[in-house]
């Protein structure tokens, strides 16, 4: 912490170890990285509690990740094979999140740099996405195109260097991955959504349907306001009159109608959305000239979605490459805010005692320089 002089006590076989926690949402995970980025200790939590309620309820994942912490983090340091005071960095999720949640994670954070006199690095939870596939994959390096796809966020980012980041493209109402879960919901699919809609999917027919594209026409322009943005609540809303008119057309009961039409709806929304999001990204490649695609977020663990992306990326013909982490990685977890915590704290952004947490964290280092990523092509 700033407030006094830090203290790096690095074992100089192991460099500095960075620890991190995630609390922004339902997962509560934390990690150990060596000064290689290895990950020496890694456990992620998945709280079950919301389960009944098809989504997630702020006040129990608060409470959950209160009674959980201190337990996830001893199993991370057992792992690892160190202690608390071995640990020369300290990140945490700062936002965005729910507000209760991230606080628990904050606050033991902070609570813990404080007393042991190391340096605390606030991280933000989208930029630690960032970072995911670097933990497995050498090449998820910058310069690339990200698509950050989670259950609040969707972001189409330019990122000709870590810590450089161009706005090309956000949602301009629902996050692609709450549309997985709504579209769970309509059709009676367990949350989280995401797995649901993509295990349902396997044994439908996407054509049996058809669903629109929001906000992708051929007719739209590099320089128009359309050309990156996204818009899922549209399509949401049609997959919703779509299972009305199956129910209301079977006229028997609603439950079996839905089950028996379950896997072909399902798969036309994710064609649908996968198409969308796979387009928009190419586009930012061509205009950007930059080959490489990294997906990031928890709806990057959806299969189709990375064997889309590959499969038109190749088909560009511009020699690119996709770089996706595995789903442990893909989804919320402490070892991507570790590594993001060592990003930060290398370039000095290290927080004091007056760090807290923000639902609404603004993204460091984000640009809305669409146009000067247009001027140079
Ligand atoms: O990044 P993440 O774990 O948490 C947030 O930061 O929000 O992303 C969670 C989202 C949920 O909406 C979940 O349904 C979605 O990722 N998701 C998926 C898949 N696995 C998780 N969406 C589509 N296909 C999947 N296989
Ligand atoms: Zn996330």
């Amino acid at each position: 912490m700033p407030d006094r002089e830090c203290r790096i006590v690095s074992d100089s076989n192991r460099g500095p170890l960075v620890f991190g926690l995630e609390t922004s949402c339902d997962e509560t995970s934390a990690a150990v990285l060596d000064g290689e980025n290895r990950v020496l200790g890694h456990v992620v939590l998945s709280q079950d509690v919301h389960k009944v309620y098809g989504g997630v309820v702020p006040e129990l994942a608060a409470r959950a990740h209160l009674q959980k912490v201190d337990a996830v983090v001893d199993e991370t340091l057992g792992q690892a094979g160190v202690r608390l005071d071995e640990i020369d960095v300290f990140g945490v999720t700062a936002g965005p999140g729910l507000i209760g949640a991230l606080l628990v994670g904050v606050c033991w954070t902070k609570a813990v740099a404080w007393a042991l006199d190391r340096p605390l690095v606030p991280v933000h939870h989208m930029e630690a996405h960032l970072f995911g596939p670097s933990l497995e994959d050498p090449d998820a390096e910058p310069p690339f195109v990200a698509l950050l796809v989670s259950g609040g966020h969707t972001l189409l980012v330019h990122a000709p260097e870590w810590g450089t980041y161009e706005l090309l493209g956000r949602t301009r109402d629902d996050a692609a991955g709450e549309a997985f879960d709504k579209v769970a919901k309509l059709l009676q699919l367990p949350y989280p959504g995401g797995p649901s809609v993509q295990r349902a999917a396997e044994s439908g027919d996407p054509g049996r349907h058809r669903l629109p594209r929001p906000l992708l026409r051929r007719d739209q322009a590099p320089d128009g306001p359309d050309y990156y943005d996204f818009s899922f609540s549209g399509l949401k809303t049609a997959v919703s009159e779509l299972v009305r008119s199956i129910v209301a057309e079977a006229g028997g009961p609603a439950d079996a109608a839905i089950e028996r039409e379950r896997p072909h709806v399902a798969a036309a929304f994710q064609e649908a959305a996968v198409d969308v999001l796979v387009a928009k990204t190419l586009r930012a490649v061509e205009q950007t000239g930059c080959p490489r695609v990294l997906l990031g977020g928890g709806v990057s663990a959806n299969a189709p979605l990375r064997a889309t992306m590959a499969e038109r990326l190749d088909a560009l013909g511009v020699g690119g490459s996709v770089h996706f982490a595995s789903p442990r990685l893909s989804l919320d977890n402490g070892a991507m805010i570790a590594r993001a915590a060592r990003f930060r704290w290398e370039r000095g952004d290290v927080g004091g005692l007056e760090t807290t947490a923000s639902a609404r964290l603004a993204f460091p280092c984000l640009s809305s320089t669409a146009s000067a990523v247009l001027q140079r092509t």
